[in-house]
């Protein structure tokens, strides 16, 4: 019989890679979505949609009973909200909920992968590099990154689930919205940056993030938590370099002041009836010197080698943008 996993969060942009990935290793695969989900891009998959609402233990406890799940990915999350209540109330409090029901389902569920992120540790300071992961002291500076943060630590006293938390930093990959913003800014002929600090980024090609919790699903370890990226780390203008390289693009460079950034962030905060696209909070990340992170105890621990560095996944992924059109 294949194994049974649940993915949350199937109808968004990592969702669907987990999708892809889980298929391909033989599971059978049941994507959580909520009814408002747009899930025409799964549709041409064998895969069983499921409604659960997070918002109700039992309500997931008996989607777990009835199926007997395997394995549980939970990739459900929010990255845009108006408050830190609405960011713990979905990426804490739902993780809470469906790690208890999984527990008291009783079912014997093989491992629970939450989909964390880097943003629950924050960034360092310019010069420093990455101490042993198991000894860095978390320092979110976004209330994402603390939503995320207080979701591992909800996770960190469940001891009837064996769980795995990942922390991607920056993914991209075919499907993704928020860069492909900035993708076609440079296609425009403008490479805008904010403020004229220096930055060192760095980033995860989308398959290697699926393939990173596939290897996590099956290796022996439970209540552990890795960093995730593809091994390096990269200026502020090596992303603008690799794409304006392979589309040939030229580009004029501008370096915004941070004051008016910061303006416009306070604008966009008031005007804005849902999440603004930009804000104080978000440019706290956005601003961050240094978002490098190490990866060795994943590489130790579940043999993760990223195969993708950001010219190769780049190309794959503009590749991807022109031939859907959506350029
Ligand atoms: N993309 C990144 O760079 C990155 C980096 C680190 C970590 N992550 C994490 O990876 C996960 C997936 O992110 P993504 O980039 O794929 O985002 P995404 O495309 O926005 O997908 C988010 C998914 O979560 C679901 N979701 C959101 N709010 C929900 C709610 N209230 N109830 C149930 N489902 C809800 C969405 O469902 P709908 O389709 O119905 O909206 C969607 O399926 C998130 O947990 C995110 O924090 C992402």
């Amino acid at each position: 019989m294949k194994p049974r996993i649940l993915i949350t969060g199937a109808s968004g942009f990592v969702g669907y890679h987990l999708v892809e990935t889980a298929l391909d290793a033989g599971m059978e695969v049941y994507a959580a979505v909520r009814a408002s989900s747009n899930v025409s891009h799964l549709k041409h998959l064998p895969v069983n949609f499921v409604y659960p609402d997070f918002s109700s233990k039992d309500d997931l406890k008996d989607l777990i009973v009835k199926y007997g799940f395997d394995y549980i990915i939970h990739g459900a999350g929010i990255t845009k909200a108006k408050s830190l209540d609405e960011y713990n109330r979905v990426n804490a409090g739902y993780t809470l909920n469906l790690a208890v029901a999984a527990g008291e389902s009783r079912v014997p569920i093989k491992k629970f992968v939450f989909i964390s992120s880097l943003a629950a540790v924050g960034p360092i300071a310019y010069n420093a590099s990455w101490p042993v992961p198991d000894v860095e002291k978390p320092q979110p500076v976004t209330s994402y990154g603390k939503s995320k943060l207080l979701a591992e630590e909800y996770l960190g006293v469940i001891s009837d689930v064996p769980w795995v938390i990942l922390r991607p930093t920056a993914v991209y990959g075919p499907r993704e919205r928020d860069l492909f913003v900035l993708f076609k800014t440079y296609r425009r002929g403008l490479e805008p940056y904010m403020g004229k600090g220096a930055q060192w980024l760095s980033f995860v090609y989308v398959k290697d993030l699926a393939q990173a919790a596939l290897l996590a699903l099956t290796a022996p370890v439970s209540g552990t938590v890795y960093n995730i990226s593809d091994g390096n780390r990269y200026d502020r203008y090596a992303l603008a370099d690799v794409i304006k390289q392979y589309l040939k693009l030229h580009t004029f460079r501008v370096h915004l002041p941070l004051p008016v950034i910061r303006t416009v962030a306070t604008i966009m905060e008031m005007v804005s009836r849902g999440a603004p696209l930009l804000n104080r909070d978000k440019l706290n990340e956005l601003t961050a010197e240094n978002w490098d992170c190490n990866i060795e105890k994943i590489r130790q621990d579940l043999g993760y080698r990223p195969v993708y560095n950001l010219e190769k996944g780049m190309r794959e992924t503009l590749d991807w943008y022109t031939t859907n059109k959506w350029f």
